[in-house]
């Protein structure tokens, strides 16, 4: 939440920072500001996409020139997104400027502390404490002012903070919110994540967590809190800027639900030996280790909680060990019982969401085994987790998650194998099948892709719907939570997804002549019983769309619409049936003229509890 990025080097600053702020916008996109070293700190800043401050930079009587800056990009929380709200925010004399992502929870104290003191507020943000404590520090050295400053801070964020007195430093600190310094030649960037700084560079160097960080043209010096330098220890990134470029698609989103197949492929490439055994040594367990697992977790947050709701239907049934699967901002606040026998999954795409990542540190702190199954190399999840297993989806800019959740199953179907390979719940013959199976996936959703045009015309006639339901068993049910997801993020129409049984329990009260319910009625041990409910549903007038199987007769006498696609086995299916219910909320949301990139109050990476 929030993106941040920072410039020190031989150009201009401000294009580049610019440029920054619009491969971070999905961070949040509540309103945008710079602030560039130019004689003093010149800040301009406006509520609104990053458009609206492009045009108060272009319409800037005095062009800003500068060598050294920072941007911001905001996801608002303490206070309305309006100009005065936005980053960056100064201290009293506008020798100081900082910028921040997170919340700063003891800021009420610090304000009314500073404000009695004598500084002057002018925003509602927790953050402008900062920039008056930095002032209040300030004693000739920006970090030991920065040092000073965290030190009184409560909360979990990252701060970027820049000063007229030193104009060709930015100073960084990391609790707990992500920021990375990219490592150029003769210029060095800051930012929150890889995107922005890939313009300049694909060396980076993730902080970890209390460190500080000055940035410089020619020098980047790391240090703790207490001011002890550390080494730097610089990764390479894989992906470039085409990779995060829309090439020629109308949309990120639809750029991702196309790159699903190769995103899938990416995933499985390199983990399957030439007898179809599973190689995974990145979960840096060992076999006793895994012999010694009596219960297992999954620990995510929105798309990824569906990921690993259908995680527990295949560890369960191939490893015969106990999965609780638990909404991450609710692990640790209910005490679960965890011990050395337990292994806690945490899934999260961007490995940096706070509430997975508290549950996580939570669970290691209980003793667990904690795997991460991440799609960012080197965020902190992945980091702070025992292994990790990377998904190879690439930059995900849309804030819909689409390829990173198939790919998460497919990671997590991995790993449910390899437990099952290590502790002999399942024949090689077998793991070898499903791994055979899991390797058609890239195609089969490569053809579902096509129904496009059928998709369309079901967006078409339902585009006006007040309400949407989506039913399903067994794994249909996380399928049915993905599609309302989707369809409420992206179009903003209300839409639940309910296990198909439930429905008579209460919902069915909300089924009415012409309500549309999307069942998810592929072949699997239940579908019988999902034929059932879909004819409870019409007894009362709902319109069904079904998603079934290539082949079947009968669906199509009771169904409405039936979108079908290719056979797979029932524990995979899920990847197949989700793509036309993310294509489907995708032509939905464009035709009710939705920016469906960036859905409103969402950000991408979600770093605040
Ligand atoms: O980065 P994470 O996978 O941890 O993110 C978790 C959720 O915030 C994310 O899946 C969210 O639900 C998406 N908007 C779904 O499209």
């Amino acid at each position: 939440m929030c993106g941040i990025v920072g410039y020190a080097g031989p150009d201009e600053a401000l294009p580049i920072l610019v440029e920054g702020l619009r491969r971070l916008e999905y961070r949040g996109y509540d309103s945008a500001g710079v602030a560039v070293m130019d004689g003093g700190v010149r800040v301009v800043k406006r509520a609104g996409k990053l458009s609206e401050l492009e045009d108060a930079l272009r319409d800037h009587q005095t062009p800003i020139t500068g060598r050294t800056g920072m941007a911001h990009t905001r996801w608002a929380t303490h206070g309305a997104p309006t100009d005065l709200n936005a980053h960056p925010h100064l201290d009293c004399r506008g020798r100081i400027a900082v910028i921040h992502n997170g919340i700063i929870e003891n800021f009420q104290s610090l304000r009314d502390r500073l404000a009695k003191a004598g500084h002057r507020f002018i925003s509602e943000t927790d953050t402008e404490c900062v920039a008056h404590l930095v002032e209040e520090a300030y004693r000739g050295n920006l970090a030991d002012a920065v040092r000073e400053a965290v030190r009184q801070l409560t909360g979990a964020y990252a701060l970027v903070v820049t000063s007229a007195e030193e104009p060709d430093v930015i100073v960084g600190v990391k609790v707990s919110s992500p920021l990375i310094v990219g490592l150029g030649k003769g210029e060095n960037m800051l930012a929150s994540d890889i995107p922005a700084v890939l313009q300049k560079t694909r060396t980076f160097v993730p902080l970890a967590e209390n460190q500080v960080v000055e940035v410089r043209a020619d020098a980047v010096r790391i240090t703790d809190l207490d001011g002890a330098e550390v080494p730097l220890s610089p990764m390479e990134v894989e992906w470039d800027l085409a990779a995060a470029e829309k090439s020629g698609f109308a949309d990120f989103m639809l750029k991702e639900i196309h790159e699903q197949p190769v995103a899938l492929r990416d995933t499985l490439r390199g983990r399957i030996d030439s007898l179809g055994r599973l190689n995974l040594d990145d979960l840096r367990m060992r076999e006793d280790q895994i012999q010694d697992v009596h219960k297992v977790f999954v620990v995510a947050c929105g798309t990824a909680f569906h990921a690993g709701l259908v995680a527990k239907y295949a560890i369960e049934h191939w490893t015969r060990l106990p999965v609780e699967i638990e909404i991450a901002s609710e692990f640790r606040y209910r005490d679960p019982v965890l011990d050395g026998h337990t292994l806690t999954l945490g899934v999260s795409q961007s490995g940096e969401t706070i509430d997975t990542l508290e549950a996580i540190r939570h669970a290691r702190h209980q003793q667990s085994r904690v795997i991460a199954i991440t799609n960012t190399v080197a965020s902190s999840i992945a980091r702070e987790a025992d292994g990790v297993l990377y998904t190879h989806a690439g930059p995900e800019r849309a804030v819909a998650g689409t390829k990173t959740f198939v790919t998460q199953m497919v990671a997590l179907y991995l790993t449910a194998l390899y437990l099952a390979q290590v502790r002999g719940t399942l024949f090689p013959a077998e793991i070898s099948d499903h791994v055979e199976e899991m390797q058609g996936l890239p195609d089969l959703v490569k053809r579902v892709l096509s129904l496009d045009d059928q998709v369309q015309a079901l967006a078409e006639r339902y585009q006006q719907a007040r309400d949407v339901l989506f039913i399903g068993r067994h794994t249909g049910y996380p399928v049915a939570l993905e599609g309302a997801l989707k369809l409420k993020e992206i179009s903003y129409i209300h839409a639940e997804g309910y296990p198909a049984g439930e429905l008579k329990h209460g919902p069915i009260a909300l089924v009415e002549p012409g309500v549309p319910v999307v069942a998810i009625a592929t072949e699997c041990h239940v579908y019988q019983k999902v034929l059932s409910n879909i004819q409870e549903v019409k007894a009362r007038g709902a319109e069904v769309i079904a998603v079934a199987t290539e082949g079947d007769v009968e669906i199509g006498r009771v169904a409405d619409h039936v979108l079908y696609v290719p056979r797979t086995h029932e524990l995979f299916s899920p990847v197949v049936v989700t793509v036309p219910l993310q294509m489907l909320a995708y032509r939905i949301g464009k035709l009710r003229g939705c920016d469906v990139d960036q859905p409103r109050n969402l950000a991408k990476s979600v770093t605040v509890e």
